[in-house]
């Protein structure tokens, strides 16, 4: 090699070490996904109090805590029937759990609760669940959107309030997963809670406060085709739904595909306006993420964006998490298999506070079992930079 080869090779070497990291070669190096602890929640028996826990939702708190909340279904593992919500507590990054606290009790009701979507608001520091009533109108009439609240960080909650007063009467089920405040304008410090209707009205809808939950209104609608009338397989119809923000502000919404339109995979749709509306040209199907149909995972931290859900086409098995490093216009190709077996929905959170420990981890509560998928509620911890 002539010496001015080796000059060349150095100015190479010297431009290289200037260009900026490329997106997901944090301060930790390339993300290599590593489940680092894994503990059941909530372990379905079939019968006694409780028959079956479904519909995992996890949170961050204002205080740094962890919450992971569940339908307790009382009589049985279908979706109508009398159930309580069931919350416990992590103050030490998931490592230990309170006991389980029952914070909602329907009564005796044939429908009875769903959950369901918790929002933060750090700016007021408290803690938002809100979830349906009677949402399949079975033999009980109005449907009512419901909200509890908690100003101690998840230790103690408020009576319900019924939202459907502020909001007109419909059959809503918020979520399942977390609901958003806005960190970055449009509409700075707005929650925004998104759901869907019943399977012929069906669509994404989003509940918007600007006043920290005490007063809501309807802001973005995304309706199934055709609207309000009996669907056929292949019609549009966008069912459950999980919200992130980006950090330019718009909202991305990851949205369960009920009905196999164009794809067995997700639809995602995008507000620019804080929630307000969702435009057809902000929509597209993302084919990488193939879908059983099912309510997913999905979460925005420090630019990468994470998807949980069931990689199937058609069924309930093999929970998946991906990651972008491109805004979801791609995934990387080296899924993590959380679990081959049955898995159904999923829920995923971090903590924000921006310290390295808090940097490393996203947290996943997902209905999994060895013969079904509603045979336990377990939460995950995932080191992000493989134990690093
Ligand atoms: C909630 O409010 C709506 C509208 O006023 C009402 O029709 C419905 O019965 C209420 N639901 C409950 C559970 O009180
Ligand atoms: C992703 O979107 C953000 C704005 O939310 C933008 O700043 C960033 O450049 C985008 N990254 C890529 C890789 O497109
Ligand atoms: C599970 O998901 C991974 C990642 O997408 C895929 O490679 C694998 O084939 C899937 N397995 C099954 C049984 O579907």
């Amino acid at each position: 090699m002539s010496p001015g080869a080796a000059s060349g090779v150095w100015s190479l070497l010297a431009a290289l070490l200037l260009l900026p990291l490329p997106a997901g070669c944090a301060q930790y190096g390339r993300i290599e996904p590593l489940v680092y602890e894994e503990q059941l929640l909530w372990v379905s028996e079939g019968a006694g109090e409780v028959s079956t826990y479904r519909i995992p939702l996890i949170s961050f708190t204002p205080r740094g805590s962890l919450l992971a909340f569940a339908e307790a279904r009382k009589m049985s593992e279908g979706d109508i029937g009398t159930k309580f919500i069931a919350v416990r507590r992590s103050t030490d990054k998931g490592a230990t759990w309170s006991p389980t606290s029952f914070i909602v009790n329907d009564v005796y009701n044939l429908d009875g609760l769903n959950l369901g979507s918790v929002v933060v608001d750090e700016e007021a520091g408290t803690v938002i669940l809100v979830y349906s009533l009677c949402f399949h109108l079975f033999q009980c009439s109005p449907s009512s959107t419901m909200m509890v609240e908690s100003d101690d960080d998840g230790l103690s909650w408020s009576a319900p309030r019924n939202l459907s007063v502020q909001l007109g009467v419909k059959s809503f089920a918020p979520g399942p997963g977390f609901g958003i405040q806005k960190r970055y304008d449009p509409a700075k410090g707005r929650l925004v809670v998104c759901g869907h209707g019943t399977l012929e009205g069906n669509g994404v809808f989003c509940i918007l406060s600007d006043d920290h939950g005490r007063n809501w209104y309807n802001g973005a609608a995304l309706k199934s085709i055709p609207y309000n009338q009996q669907k056929r397989p292949l019609d549009f119809n966008p069912d459950e739904s999980q919200p992130f923000e980006m950090r330019d502000g718009s909202i991305v919404i990851n949205v369960r595909n009920q009905n196999n339109y164009h794809c067995r995979c997700r639809i995602v749709v995008r507000s620019l306006d804080g929630g307000e509306t969702l435009p057809v040209e902000e929509l597209f199907f993302d084919y990488v993420l193939v879908d059983p149909a099912v309510a997913a995972g999905a979460l925005q931290k420090e630019g990468i964006l994470y998807f949980t859900n069931p990689a199937s086409t058609d069924k309930r098995v093999n929970l998946t998490l991906r990651w972008s490093l491109t805004n979801g216009t791609s995934w990387e190709g080296n899924p993590l298999q959380i679990w081959p077996g049955p898995s159904g929905y999923s829920c995923m959170t971090s903590l924000d506070s921006g310290t390295a420990e808090d940097r490393k981890y996203v947290y996943v509560a997902y209905e999994k079992g060895h013969r079904d998928y509603d045979e336990t509620v377990s939460f995950v911890k995932i080191h992000l930079y493989g134990g690093r």
